[in-house]
């Protein structure tokens, strides 16, 4: 299976761009999807964090509350190790499985913090999405209505754009509308293609 790891700063458009792919037939597979899965209650991660952080993380129907969660660990970076500890591992197995599952010529592993953890050996190729912060700042706020306090330090958790860039083989920029970006994808998957079935 020829994969293609696809991240980019929070709001950049990660899974966006996913869906287009997905609209091409290709398989994509989600850190954040799984993410979320894991902390449903019955899932390994569920327990843990609600014995660590406690009931007060609990929404009314036991779910874990995850904006409450990310108001916590965004305001103490040891509490975000110790999540991202928990978390990640998990996530990365399960990813290896639904790999193993896929049925298109390529798949597309959306990891947000794909530089951050470096590295991926199983990735033969690395898709940045690449956006100006100012854009950045005005999609996040419309999409997740977090205060300023909490957008800057879910950015400064962040790596910076220049060294998301240097160690992208792909860059796709997401300045424009939608339209754009959806032509942007369709040359990618047809690069993809190709690389596809020459390993
Ligand atoms: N080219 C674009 N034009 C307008 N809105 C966009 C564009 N790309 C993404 N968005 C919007 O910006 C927000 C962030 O995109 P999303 O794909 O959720 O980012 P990520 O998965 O990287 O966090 C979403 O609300 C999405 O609909
Ligand atoms: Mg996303």
């Amino acid at each position: 299976m020829y994969r293609v790891g696809l991240t980019g700063g929070i709001a950049s458009g990660k899974s966006t761009v996913g869906q287009l792919f997905a609209q091409q037939g290709i398989a994509i597979i989600d850190a954040d999807v799984i993410a979320r899965e894991i902390v449903l209650p019955g899932q390994k991660a569920y327990e843990a964090i609600v014995l660590h952080f406690g009931d007060t993380v609990l929404e009314k129907n036991g779910h874990v509350d995850r904006a409450k969660l990310k108001n916590i660990v965004f305001k103490n970076e040891v509490e975000r190790w110790w999540l991202e500890a928990l978390l990640h591992p998990l996530i990365r197995q399960k990813m290896i499985e639904k790999t193993l599952e896929a049925k298109s010529p390529y798949c597309i592993e959306v990891i947000p913090l794909l530089i951050e953890t470096f590295p991926y050996p199983e990735l033969n190729r690395i898709l940045v999405i690449d956006v100006d912060v100012d854009t950045q700042i005005k999609r996040l706020k419309e999409r997740d209505h977090l205060d300023d306090r909490i957008i800057h330090s879910i950015l400064d958790a962040q790596v910076s754009r220049a060294e998301r860039l240097a160690n992208a083989d792909d860059v796709l920029k997401n300045e424009g509308d939608l339209n754009a970006l959806a032509e942007a994808v369709k040359k990618l998957h047809v690069n993809y293609l190709r690389y596809s079935r020459a390993c």
